[in-house]
Order: structure tokens, then sequence, then C-alpha cells
């Protein structure tokens, strides 16, 4: 069982950015709890960070995968295209955000990928990401 887990523009300055909404963990910290998860759970995790709309469908419409764990970052408040991309491979994929969406910015809180998800998970930082890869696990094992 693979899992394809995509971080979206500015993922990349984790650490860094806006520790207060994402915390202090880099990018590099949070894949490799990623994949410290997966092959306890027995399953294999790809990590692929991109800020750019364009390498994320690509990424998503080269598939191999059995299911998609996306923080779409910006793009989950703008991209028809991630959304129809997702639609388009068939994989059940999980919205995932460090911070909680629905505190924050009302421009926020419309995510156009949560309508095509299995679920979203909001406002957890890092953990977020792990409780998407538990709740993957739970939905392929039971298919
Ligand atoms: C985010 C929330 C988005 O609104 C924001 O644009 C991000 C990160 C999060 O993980 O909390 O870049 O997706």
């Amino acid at each position: 069982m693979k899992a394809l887990v995509i971080h979206g523009p500015n993922l990349n300055m984790l650490g860094t950015r806006e520790p207060e909404h994402y915390g202090k963990l880099t990018l590099a910290d949070i894949d490799g709890r990623i994949h410290e998860l997966a092959s306890e759970l027995g399953m294999e995790a790809e990590c692929f960070q991109s800020n750019s709309e364009s390498e994320i469908i690509e990424r998503i419409q080269r598939g191999g995968c059995d299911c998609i764990i996306i923080n779409p970052a910006a793009f989950t408040h703008t991209s028809v295209a991630i959304r129809d991309a997702l639609l388009a491979t068939g994989a059940p994929s999980i919205e995932v955000h460090l911070s909680n969406i629905h505190k924050r910015e009302e421009f926020r809180r419309h995510s156009y990928v949560a309508g095509v998800a299995l679920g979203q998970i909001s406002g957890f930082g890092a953990e977020s990401y792990m409780l998407a890869l538990r709740a993957a696990s739970a939905h392929l094992k039971a298919r």
C-alpha cells in the first residue's frame, strides 16, 4: 500500500514560516515522521512538495499510489484544477492542514478539495499528517 503525500506552495518554508500557525518543524522533519509511521503501518510513503499548481497536477496524474494525502496549502482555496485532478485519478484522497483553517481568515474556510476527499484533517500541526496516514491505512485495509 503506497501513500502519496503532497505538500503545496510555501510548505518548503516550514520551520521559519509563521511558526505561530505552522509550528517549528521543517518539512524534512515532517517527511521523516511520515516515513517512520508509514513503515510502522506496513505502508510505503512518497513525499512530494511543489510551489507550482501544474507540477502538483502532473504528479497526481502520474498516479502509482493507493491513496493521496494532500495539503494543497493556498491552492486549497483557489484550485478547481487540483480538485479535478484528484477526481480523475480515482484514488481516495485525504485533505490535510497544519492550522485549523476554520478558525482563521474567512477566505481560508472554503476548500475546493474537501468535496472530493474522504475527509479533512485540520489544526493538529504535523500530527494532522499522521492522523491522515492512519485514516488512509484503515480505509485501505477495510476495502
Ligand atoms: C495550510 C492553510 C492554508 O490556508 C495556507 O494557505 C497554507 C497552509 C495549513 O497547512 O494550515 O499554506 O494549508
